[in-house]
């Protein structure tokens, strides 16, 4: 779906008011979310007496209360009660090949026997796998391997200011790039400042510039102002939270333009992109080259713990040389033989499955489904866009409220609270999505898949009175 067409259902979407499932029969399908999910209703009982709120996990389909999984296979999954489920969460992005893909699983289950899980010290599959991620980020030379996605991101502006010796880093409202003192600012929702920055210091995030998704004007203002002390501006390059909020087809354009013009780096948060975008990650598939490149979850395809920084040779040289000269990063575990293996292993298999071609082919055609599907109730205004196989749906559209409005709390609120309802539904019978907004497809999503996922919108869309 083009750009502007997306722009124009959102503004059709919050101008209609959120129609919630009658309370009768909420009520019937709260208490067969109860009757069907025992054992997790169990468990999260018990953990709320030893983890503060009773889950850890914020991708977590919360409402009202944490399923607990127990396995999971190609593209489904299963919780404690034996439920399955189609998954379209996908461990928050990471898996492309399917869940436990045996190839894989085997590899790491022989080193672990051969070679044990870590030693502390360089292994053979680090090398591997740099060179591997070398080979397919254009934008790339050096490596620097650490164990998240928001360690990466902290790697990366201390990358950025020691490179340049300047301090600011534009942001761009509604990202994510983890949960850092310095990133946690404007997230989620545009424009939000410190909403979610509880326990950080304002002077934490002092010299982060908070600028609008999209707005040309604000951005170009934001780098003149800045352009003394302007050390980089970091995006998620297809919108934050992975496009909810999308990107203009110019925007990474004009971010490069701008960093070259007041010589700051382009740092792009490929946590979520690379090889799921594409195997060039969103450096190739829109091309344009970042300076910096965050990886992520991504490199170790659901298996823990990784992270890495990488980029061109010259920036990222500040990651070596001699004392006073180099940034300090860490990480005991960091670069560890599993995750390396891991890393190495899914990206061959990767490549000689398609599988990015494989995923984006079945997002194509469930976003197309769905959205046929969808305008038999106009009246909804729902519909469904990708990013190949990064599905985002918009059902209440809590995700696009305006900050500004006098009434935009009350709004996310009201609209998130109708879309929570409507994911018991999709949860009950059967689908596995991130926090009912977004869907990711791996290379296993099939005909069957397709299907029942259709079924299960069909039959939420049947519960919500027509008009
Ligand atoms: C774009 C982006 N950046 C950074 C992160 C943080 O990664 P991690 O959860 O590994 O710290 C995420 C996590 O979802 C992400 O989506």
């Amino acid at each position: 779906m083009e750009y502007q067409e997306i722009v124009s259902r959102s503004k059709n979407v919050l101008s209609i008011e959120p129609k919630p499932i009658p309370e009768e029969k909420l009520s019937e399908i709260r208490d067969k979310y109860v009757k069907r999910n025992k054992k997790s209703l169990e468990m999260f009982e018990k953990a709320k007496n030893c983890i503060p709120g009773g889950v850890e996990h914020n991708l977590s389909q919360n409402h009202p209360f944490p399923l607990a999984m127990d396995r999971a296979k190609g593209y489904r999954v299963w919780d404690v009660d034996g439920n399955e489920y189609l998954d379209y969460l996908m461990c928050g992005a990471p898996i492309m090949l399917g869940h436990s893909y045996s190839p894989l699983d085997e590899k790491i289950i022989e080193i672990i026997r051969e070679k044990g899980p870590a030693t502390g010290l360089t292994c053979e599959y680090e090398l591997l796998a740099a060179e591997e991620i070398v080979k397919n980020l254009p934008g790339v030379d050096l490596v620097r391997f650490l164990q998240s996605g928001t360690e990466a991101d902290m790697a990366a502006l201390r990358i950025a200011r020691a490179y340049t010796g300047k301090k600011k880093i534009i942001k761009i409202g509604g990202s994510y790039h983890g949960w850092s003192d310095q990133m946690v600012y404007s997230l989620h929702v545009p424009g939000s400042g410190p909403l979610y920055s509880k326990g950080i210091t304002p002077e934490s995030y002092a010299h982060i510039v908070d600028v609008k998704p999209n707005d040309f004007d604000g951005l170009e203002k934001a780098f003149k102002e800045n352009a003394e002390d302007l050390a980089a501006a970091i995006v998620e390059p297809v919108g934050g939270e992975s496009g909810a909020h999308p990107v203009h087809p110019d925007w990474n354009k004009t971010m490069r333009e701008l960093c070259d013009r007041h010589k700051a780096l382009l740092i792009f948060d490929e946590v979520v992109t690379a090889f799921r975008l594409d195997m060039g990650g969103a450096q190739k598939y829109f091309n344009i080259m970042p300076d910096i490149t965050v990886l992520g979850k991504i490199i170790g395809h659901g298996y823990p713990s990784c992270g890495a920084v990488a980029g061109r040779r010259e920036v990222m040289s500040v990651c070596h040389g001699s004392l006073g000269n180099k940034i300090y990063v860490g990480g005991t575990l960091a670069a560890n033989p599993i995750t390396t293996a891991a890393c190495y292993y899914a990206l061959k298999f990767m490549a000689e499955q398609d599988a990015v071609k494989k995923a984006t082919d079945y997002a194509d055609r469930l976003t197309k489904a769905m959205n046929d599907l969808f305008a038999t109730r106009p009246d909804l205004g729902f519909f469904v866009y990708n990013f190949g196989p990064i599905m985002q749906y918009v059902t209440t559209g809590f995700f696009s409220v305006d900050i500004a409005a006098p009434d935009a709390l009350k709004q996310v609120l009201t609209r998130k609270a109708v879309a929570d309802n409507y994911q018991i539904v999709t949860s009950s019978e059967g689908l596995c999505s991130l926090a009912g907004t977004r869907m990711y497809s791996c290379m296993q999503h099939d005909d069957e898949a397709l299907n029942k996922t259709l079924g299960i919108w069909e039959h939420l869309l049947s519960l919500i009175p027509k008009g």
